[in-house]
């Protein structure tokens, strides 16, 4: 018996060390530059250790090539860092690339089904759907909800400095956000804003853990989904999901569904949905519908959240940039008149906000990576084919700190985004919200969010630094999460302006 056993463990390693002998020379055999591999996570020893986003910029620095070949454990997968293939990969060729390679298993159908994980044919079908939420009109409806909440920032900001405590910006954004998506999206109004609690905030809040474990979820979903099922990993955590699906259940009881009014926010868009299918005899599980909600939700607050964090604490370190806003800001105002609010259209013609939030998504796009899976075989250019099933990154947040883009990438220099200094080569090397049919669906909706919170806080005050507070490069990102984002607690002063 032992010298079977024994024959057909050495049989077994032998297969396993071939096929590793196979896997490892991947990159080596198509000439395509790469890091030796380690023989369990390949090329994902940073995991946990540091933010995947400067796993890339380092990736694109060190090896200064058009693409670098990786391994997501023994997986071979392919970053580009080049515009042209970017265009090819994201627009061109977009119907060989129409799917991501993360995916979450069939027993967290909330995490698997929504827009962002979901395959063709249903991401096609939802995203047709879902788009209609974003038109102009329905943006423009949303001004007194903007203009309001970015009101409460200031009255949550004034009482901080009444009570002479610091004011701890990345929540108090996360609060605004999360207000703003609740009532955009659902159609309830909460004053996380004013008190940083409300039903939906308990929610965004769990969703804002990045504990160890939470990272072992992130981490399969995104690089090894072939384990989420095994191991029962979720998009959302647990508690976030069956509150959320409590919180969202009784708005849909409470509202009803009238299939003769034009849905005004996603929620209705989603009734709306729902009840198209059972006319047409087609079958949409609840599951599916929740799972719109719930992404909309996390993909929304925490993306904008982190950005105007960010950025405010670039701007408290850069008083010229801040002081150039605030003065365009003010000449803005004065043109409208004291009772007239801005509204979306106005603020998107300002070119130094404008310009101040493209640099502060230049150095700290919250998904700086954006994942496909090649479908087919596909041709990447005359040197390179890549077989059906390789994931392929582009790499965004690597070209976002390229030198030949961005002279001096590492410094916030808003006046390159100004109309007269833009480079006409930045299509595809600069990317915050990705390209071609499925870049991000919320764009529009962010633009309004990020505009509304700036122009109010920065006309009525000054943004400092705390004494002896770290540089912004010092900010350290989330280890243990995906995408950008800090690690800790961000806080400025906040000076009134007279
Ligand atoms: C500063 C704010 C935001 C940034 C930087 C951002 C960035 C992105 C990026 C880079 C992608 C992937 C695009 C690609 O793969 O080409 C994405 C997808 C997505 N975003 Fe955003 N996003 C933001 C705000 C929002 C908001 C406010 C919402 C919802 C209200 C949202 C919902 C989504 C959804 C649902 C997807 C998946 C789209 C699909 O696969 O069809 N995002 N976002």
């Amino acid at each position: 018996m032992l010298p079977y056993v024994a024959a057909l463990v050495a049989v077994a390693l032998l297969w396993v060390y071939l096929k590793w002998q196979k896997t490892s020379r991947f990159w080596a055999d198509r000439g395509v530059p790469h890091d030796k591999p380690h023989p369990i996570y390949g090329s994902l020893t940073f995991l946990q250790k540091k933010n995947p986003a400067h796993f890339m910029i380092d990736l694109r620095n060190r090896f200064q090539a058009k693409y670098v070949g990786i391994w997501l454990f023994w997986r071979p997968s392919l970053v580009v860092n080049s515009p042209e293939l970017a265009r090819n990969i994201l627009t061109k060729h977009a119907d060989n690339f129409r799917n991501r390679y993360l995916g979450s298993g069939p027993s967290d159908p909330i995490g698997a089904l929504n827009l962002f994980t979901v395959n063709d044919p249903t991401w096609s079908w939802l995203r047709r759907r879902l788009t209609s939420m974003f038109t102009s009109a329905k943006l423009k409806a949303l001004q007194g909800l903007f203009v309001k909440k970015s009101k409460e920032l200031v009255t949550r900001i004034d009482s901080g400095l009444e009570a002479k405590k610091d004011i701890e910006i990345r929540n108090m954004f996360a609060d605004y956000t999360t207000d703003v998506i609740g009532a955009a999206a659902f159609g309830l109004h909460c004053d996380a804003t004013l008190t940083g609690e409300s039903p939906m905030r308990t929610v965004t809040k769990s969703f804002m853990e990045y504990s160890y474990y939470r990272g072992l979820n992130w981490i399969a979903i995104f690089f090894f989904p072939e384990l989420v099922e095994t191991f029962r990993f979720r998009f959302f955590p647990k508690t976030a999901e069956d509150y959320f699906k409590k919180v969202y259940k009784a708005i849909v009881k409470e509202r009803g569904y009238n299939p003769n009014s034009e849905p005004k926010d996603l929620l209705d868009a989603l009734l709306k949905m729902k009840h198209e299918a059972i006319e047409n005899n087609e079958e949409i599980s609840d599951d599916l519908v929740i799972a719109q909600a719930a992404v909309f939700l996390q993909g929304g607050f925490d993306t904008s959240a982190v950005m105007l964090s960010y950025l405010t604490y670039e701007l408290a370190f850069h008083q010229e940039a801040q002081e150039k806003m605030y003065q365009e800001l003010l000449e803005a105002k004065n043109k409208l008149g004291p009772d007239q609010e801005f509204d979306g259209a106005f603020l998107s013609e300002l070119p130094y906000l404008n310009a101040v939030m493209k640099e502060s998504l230049r150095k700290y796009p919250p998904m700086g990576w954006l994942d496909r899976i090649s479908e087919h075989e596909y041709q990447v250019d005359d040197d390179l084919t890549i077989p059906a099933g390789t994931p392929v990154y582009v790499n965004a947040v690597g070209m976002h700190f390229d030198p030949e883009f961005f002279p001096e990438p590492d410094k916030f220099i808003p006046e390159r985004f100004l109309p007269e200094n833009m480079k006409d080569n930045l299509a595809f090397a600069y990317m915050p919200f990705g390209e071609g049919p499925r870049n991000c669906i919320g764009m529009r909706f962010a633009h309004r969010a990020i505009w509304y919170a700036l122009s109010t806080i920065f006309l009525k005050y000054k943004v400092f630094p705390k004494p002896n507070a770290k540089k912004p490069h010092e900010i350290v990102a989330e280890k243990n999460a995906i995408f950008l984002m800090p690690g800790e607690d961000i806080y400025v002063d906040f000076v009134p302006r007279n």
